[in-house]
Parts: C-alpha cells; sequence; structure tokens
C-alpha cells in the first residue's frame, strides 16, 4: 500500500478505512471508481495508483483543484523553479485580493492575530499568478500550508501558528511562507498520477449523478455529516466541519466553490442519500457505498434502518480513529444494492 496522500484536509479517512475498502474495490473489479464527495482523497489515490481508474467529485473548490491537478491533468509544470519563477519573480507582484481583505476585517485586525497585511498581498498576488500560468497544484499548496500552519485542523483560523519557530501568526514573514508553499508543493507533487480513463469534478453530487452512467462502477459516498450534537445545536451551516475550506479556502487559493448550503442536522439527509444511492444504482452502479461513523448526525442505526428498508444492504464496520479529529470512533461501510424483485 502506498504512503496516504494528504491534502490537510479534515476528515481524511485513516489507513485502515482505506485498506478495507480498497480490499473491497479489488474484489469487485469495478470500470471505474467513482467517489461522490471526494475531500481529502487518499482512498482515491491509493485506488487509481494500485488499482485502476477513477471518478473524483466535490462540491469543494480546494479539493477539486487537487484531484484535478494530480489525477486528471497529464503534467504537471515540473520545469516551474518555484522560488526564482514564481514566489520572487514577476509573475507574483503583490494585490489586494480575499487575502488581504480578510486580514483588513476590523474585527480581525484589532485582534491583532492575523498574517500581516503585505505579507496577505504577497499570497493574493501568488494566487493570480499561478493561476495565469495553469499551476493550479501550486495553488492548492498555498491552501495547505496556510491550513496547516495557522488553522485549527481546517476548520478555522487561528492567531497562534503550529510552527515553532513562529508563535504567532502575525510574526510570519514572507520568506518563511514562501519556504512551506514550496514544500508543500514538492510533497503534493508525488502523488501525481494521470490516467486519461480518470475524471475530476466540481458539482453537487446529485448534479454529477444525473448525467453520469455508471455502468459497471463502485460509487462512493462520505458525505459532509453534521456532527451528533445535543439538541439545538449543529443548525446553522457554519457549524458544518467542512464550511471553512469550502467558503473560506477555496475563494482563498482562486477556486471558489458553487453557491451551496451545507447539511445542518435540520436537512433532508436520509432521503438524499437514499436519492444518490438509488441513482446511482439505476445508472448501472455494481454497488452504492456509503460511509458513516458513530459521531455523525443521524445516528448510525437510523441511517441503516432506513436503507436497508430500501436496499439489499450490507455492513461492515472498522474501529479506529479518522485522520486529523483525534477522537475514536466507530467507522460503518453500507453496501447498498437494488433490491431483488420477487416474482
Ligand atoms: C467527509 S468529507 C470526505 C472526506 C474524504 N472521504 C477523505 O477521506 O478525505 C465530505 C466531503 O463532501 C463534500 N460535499 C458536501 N456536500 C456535498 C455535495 N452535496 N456534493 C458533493 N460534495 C459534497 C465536502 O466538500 C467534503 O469534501
Amino acid at each position: 500500500m502506498t504512503t496516504a496522500m494528504s491534502i490537510g484536509y479534515f476528515g481524511t479517512q485513516s489507513g485502515r478505512q482505506r485498506q478495507r475498502l480498497c480490499h473491497m474495490i479489488r474484489e469487485l473489479q469495478p470500470r471505474r471508481y467513482v467517489d461522490l464527495t471526494a475531500g481529502g482523497a487518499s482512498i482515491p489515490c491509493s485506488v487509481n495508483q494500485e488499482i485502476g481508474p477513477i471518478g473524483v467529485n466535490d462540491i469543494c473548490g480546494y479539493a477539486h483543484l487537487a484531484h484535478k491537478a494530480l489525477f486528471a491533468t497529464p503534467t504537471i509544470p515540473s520545469n516551474v523553479n518555484f522560488k526564482e519563477m514564481i514566489v520572487e519573480g514577476e509573475q507574483c507582484k503583490p494585490v489586494n485580493g480575499y487575502m488581504t481583505r480578510m486580514v483588513n476585517i476590523a474585527p480581525n485586525k484589532a485582534a491583532g492575530s492575523v498574517i500581516p497585511v503585505d505579507i496577505a498581498r504577497h499570497i493574493d498576488g501568488l494566487v493570480v499568478g499561478l493561476n495565469h500560468h495553469g499551476c493550479h497544484l501550486a495553488q492548492v499548496a498555498i491552501g495547505k500550508a496556510l491550513m496547516n500552519l495557522c488553522t485549527f485542523r481546517g476548520m478555522m483560523w487561528c492567531g497562534t501558528s503550529t510552527d515553532p519557530d513562529h508563535k504567532y501568526v502575525r510574526d510570519f514573514t514572507w520568506d518563511f511562507i514562501a519556504e512551506k508553499i514550496e514544500k508543500e508543493f514538492l510533497r503534493l507533487r508525488q502523488w501525481h498520477h494521470y490516467r486519461p480513463e480518470n475524471i475530476a469534478t466540481c458539482l453537487d453530487a446529485d448534479d454529477f449523478l444525473k448525467d453520469y452512467d455508471a455502468s459497471g462502477d463502485v460509487v462512493y459516498a462520505d458525505p459532509a455529516w453534521p456532527w451528533i450534537q445535543g439538541q439545538g445545536e449543529a443548525k446553522k451551516e457554519q457549524d458544518n466541519p467542512y464550511y471553512f475550506v469550502v467558503n473560506v479556502l477555496s475563494e482563498l487559493i482562486g477556486c471558489p466553490s458553487a453557491p451551496f448550503q451545507l447539511w445542518t442536522q435540520d436537512s433532508p439527509i436520509l432521503q438524499t442519500i437514499e436519492e444518490w444511492a438509488r441513482v446511482a444504482l439505476e445508472h448501472g452502479a455494481k454497488v452504492f457505498i456509503l460511509s458513516t461513523q458513530s459521531s455523525n448526525h443521524p445516528p448510525v442505526e437510523l441511517v441503516q434502518q432506513h436503507m436497508q428498508e430500501r436496499f439489499e444492504l450490507g455492513v461492515e464496520s472498522v474501529a479506529g480513529l479518522r485522520g486529523t479529529g483525534g477522537g475514536k470512533w466507530h467507522d460503518y461501510f453500507f453496501t447498498c444494492r437494488l433490491q431483488s424483485v420477487m416474482v
């Protein structure tokens, strides 16, 4: 098994889950493995390297840009001397963009816990330059570096840095940030593995499935479930752990996500996953696999009951930790097939 890919994504599935799922996929011998909500894409990355073609979809612009650059673009500009040509060169003229606007927002400024404005202008300039030169993986590297250095698990900005030499993000220098971005770019590049049959899309899963011929595929979803918090909580979209990456980070790196409502506890979640499974199977998928864990809403038992009343259901449970969450949860894979009609 290859090293797990990481784009620093909250909720990335653990090695144990990846192994179990890759084993299931290998046995099923699909034409293509399609991940409807691919996020950090560690499973598609392993399947793509070890088993066969993949389809990677995600509504999040940051995740999509990584998927497109790594799996569905034949080459990554490898002759780019990152430091000379982009970081120090003409292509990186500081401009006022999303990051600059954000650090200039009064409450952020007053808190004194944001990146200095001149560095924010450099980052915005770099995003424009890289986008212009089609060096999308380096745009992702900007997001990954900032997520690692100055967010709490990729869910919100943090004034205290994770770097031992720069305790506060307000002390960052441009050279320091540029070096981190370059390192992330070189790391990400290792996972580039292009296959012409791969596809990468940035759609709501509903829209993806509508027009997709899934004949012979395994279709998988590990959706952005809201957490199972107490009554009355997680009612706002901002409470969803993917809010930051979908709405803030994607825009910052120059690949904004389409307007979209993340799930809250009040969303029609069971109806939506039922619809995803039904459409995938009616469009020819061999099996639809759904992933959830004991910390998610709706509770696992409800999900299981809902799906087994409508599909032929198999259940696999994996105990373990998620990559970035830190907690101990049980993970479940539900395999759904259309019920056979009794004559
Ligand atoms: C739990 S994460 C997936 C994590 C992934 N399995 C991994 O190992 O990194 C859920 C993903 O669903 C995406 N998402 C949420 N709602 C979506 C929708 N309706 N259509 C497509 N993607 C969606 C989010 O952007 C997020 O990346």
